[in-house]
């Protein structure tokens, strides 16, 4: 094994979306990439760093190899028994009647592709579980692409499917919880044939989540939707759907509007991207890009805190024509009341999902709990845009144990209580031929006390941004779904990308490349672009328990094409790695194996899933499991048994210049049109 150098590559511009087609980033995140940076927090203490890096770096090139795999020989070879046991009980993942003998670690791996399908290895079959528009409550209409309504629609499956959850019910049946993340309009319609009003309308109804019961299949490792007649348990959430808010910031005067005067009931959820499942059967989802829903006149005296959040009254949506409350200028304060985890306790369907504000307020990918092992709750977080943190919870109160109704209903307290953290990252040079150092959780507010000088605690829960870059916290390069390793007991952070590493954000250690290799197509060569362009998986070691304050890490993979001199692959040889490029979502199987899924890929490719080893010889070898159509992303990837893979097949066709009547992909190949559809993989 050997270590490359890392050189600075020279300085390359391209436009702002990378690869991703610009239609995404338009409907997603309201063209967010195109729009002012909102961390424009002056952090000096890493201006310091980089210059410690770039200094060390330079003192470094030519030399290192064998050091790097000297390491990280010596991280791999210590034992899983170390870790073994410190997140504690009940990972979701390993329910549900685990080690039935699955292996999903055979398989040739695929090959980068532009195909128009799911590509999975030799001896695998996928089905396709529930598509865009399959009903999910009873009563709710066959879907008809031209004959959408708002009412069919809040009972059908949302559109733009990503988190996917499987909470067990019984041996053989589950519940599928999905995020409706956001709406591609020009692809749910045909050209014409809606007015401007009752597209809106259906847009507001396709947001939101899904919850469907599910059970096994004919075939060992399939598994299909319980019909809906017979299903009590399937419900719509949509931005109709009544939330409750809980935690400190409950009730407090930016939460109040002229329709909730109380603050404490919020109608909808918001561009609900990943989320994760809890050990007592609940489910958290996050909400993103929220601030592209809002129009109007942004009130001066939140204007702060509407720059940080990039709301600035020019919303790509349009919803207030429709629904007053999305403009700014009759309710400043309804954007105060989306950018929050929610929790669905998918077992009861009759009750209210919560926002839970003692996890704070920022552009959630979505959130993941490990236990402690004093039994308290410790929650991982990350704010998904360029230059924006990482987040830690750690619960004042000790989790009820198990899944039973009990426990689940004892549990409802407990996000909201506790304490908030951020995380700070310290490079300790590269000259050891690796990217890694420690770092350290600085706490924002507890429910009871605020840590930031000049803030309430309902300011820090409300304004957490604001509060972290008070703290010098560490500007990551997109930190996505993070997520705790139930074996291994470390904590996996997939770090997207950002074309502004090395211009707006100087490089230090843990975000190093000011400049990275793409690949316009398949075939084409690869060239350097600035910043960031491939991502990083981070690996959090918190060394005794989820709740100590300090910690390691180190970057996993530097992502890229291994042919890439910047890429890095935990030192495993880099000829036998498939390539990967921007992480998005990371899942484990029962060996504590990672699964990492990809949006955006650069390299040519359409985005896939990868088996990645964390343990032992094969540690860093990166494997390609399958590839989604085109314009799609890999969402919500989760590994059921060891032997089902689950994916949320999300904005198929989404290219550039495709509509409903021209798409670019008309998968999963039952319409003239793309459907986003949940896709579950199996050995044949
Ligand atoms: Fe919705 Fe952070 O991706
Ligand atoms: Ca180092
Ligand atoms: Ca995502
Ligand atoms: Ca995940």
């Amino acid at each position: 094994m050997t270590t490359t150098p890392r050189p600075l590559l020279p300085l390359f511009v391209e436009g702002p979306h990378g690869s991703r087609a610009a239609m995404t980033c338009h409907y997603r995140c309201g063209d967010a990439c195109s729009q002012p940076i909102p961390n424009t927090s002056d952090n000096e203490e890493f201006h310091e760093i980089a210059a410690r890096a770039i200094a060390r770096r330079s003192m470094l090139k030519g030399a290192g190899a064998g050091v790097g795999a000297m390491v990280l020989g010596g991280l791999a070879a210590a034992p899983a028994a170390a870790h073994g046991g410190r997140p504690g009980h009940g990972h979701p993942g390993k329910g549900h009647g685990h080690g039935r003998g699955g292996d999903l670690g055979r398989f040739t791996p695929v090959a980068p592709n532009k195909a128009d399908a799911v590509t999975v290895p030799k001896g695998f079959r996928t089905d396709v579980l529930i598509r865009w528009g399959d009903p999910v409550e009873a009563g709710a209409p066959r879907f008809d692409v031209r004959r959408q309504t708002p009412e069919a629609a809040q009972r059908q499956f949302g559109y733009n499917n990503d988190y996917t959850g499987v909470v067990p019910t019984g041996r053989d049946t589950a519940l599928l919880v999905c995020n409706h993340e956001y709406t591609d309009e020009a692809l749910m319609f045909p050209t014409g044939a809606y007015d401007s009003a009752t597209i809106k309308r259906i847009a507001m109804a396709s947001h939101g989540m899904s919850v469907v019961e599910i059970r096994r299949g004919r075939r060992q490792g399939s598994w299909e939707q319980v019909d809906v007649r017979r299903a009590r348990r399937n419900r719509r959430l949509h931005t109709g759907t009544a939330f409750t808010v809980d935690g400190p910031a409950a009730g407090t005067e930016r939460l109040r509007t002229s329709a909730d005067p109380r603050g404490r009931t919020v109608l909808g959820t918001l561009n609900n991207c990943s989320g994760g499942m809890t050990p007592w059967g609940t489910v958290l989802s996050g909400e993103e890009n929220f601030n592209q829903y809002f129009d109007g006149t942004p009130s001066a005296r939140y204007a702060e805190s509407y720059r940080r959040y990039g709301i600035t009254g020019t919303g790509t949506r349009g919803w207030s024509e429709v629904d007053p409350r999305f403009d700014l200028t009759k309710e400043p304060h309804e954007p105060f009341r989306f950018g929050w985890i929610v929790e669905v306790d998918p077992h009861e369907p009759d009750r209210a999902p919560v926002k839970h504000t003692m996890l704070g307020r920022f552009k959630h990918e979505g959130a993941n709990v490990a236990i402690a092992r004093d039994g308290r709750v410790v929650a991982y977080m990350g704010d998904d845009e360029r230059g924006d943190y990482i987040y830690r919870f750690v619960s004042r109160d000790r989790a009820a144990r198990g899944s039973s109704d009990r426990a689940r209903r004892a549990n409802r307290g407990i996000f909201s209580r506790g304490t908030l953290y951020v995380a700070r990252f310290t490079g300790d040079g590269t000259d050891d031929g690796q990217y890694d150092g420690t770092g350290e959780w600085i706490p924002l507010a507890s429910d009871t006390e605020s840590f930031v000088p000049g803030m309430s605690v309902a300011d820090v829960l409300i304004d957490t941004r604001l509060a972290a870059d008070k703290v010098a916290a560490t500007r990551m390069d997109r930190p996505e779904d993070i997520e705790p390793n139930p074996v291994n007991g470390r904590v996996y952070c997939a770090l997207t990308n950002n074309s502004q590493r090395g211009s707006t954000f100087p490089v230090e250690e843990s975000n190093p490349l000011a400049s990275s290799m793409v690949r316009a197509s398949l075939d084409a060569p690869l060239t350097p672009a600035s910043g960031n362009r491939n991502g990083y998986v981070l690996e959090i070691d918190p060394r005794r328990d989820h709740t100590d304050d300090r910690f390691t890490w180190l970057l996993l993979l530097v992502c890229g094409d291994p042919e890439a001199p910047e890429t890095y692959f935990a030192g495993f040889p880099k000829q036998l790695v498939s390539p990967i490029s921007c992480p998005d979502n990371v899942a484990f199987d029962g060996e504590g194996t990672l699964w990492v899924s990809t949006d955006g890929n650069q390299l040519g490719s359409n985005d896939g899933l990868f088996r990645v080893p964390v343990s032992g010889p094969k540690r860093g070898e990166v494997r390609q499991f399958l590839t989604v159509p085109i314009g799609a992303e890999t969402c919500g990837p989760l590994i059921v048994e060891d032997r089902t893979v689950f994916v949320a097949v999300q904005h198929p066709g989404e290219t550039d210049g495709a509509t409903f009547e021209a798409p670019s992909s008309t998968w999963p190949h039952t319409d003239a049109f793309p459907r986003p559809s949940i896709a579950v993989t199996y050995r044949d």
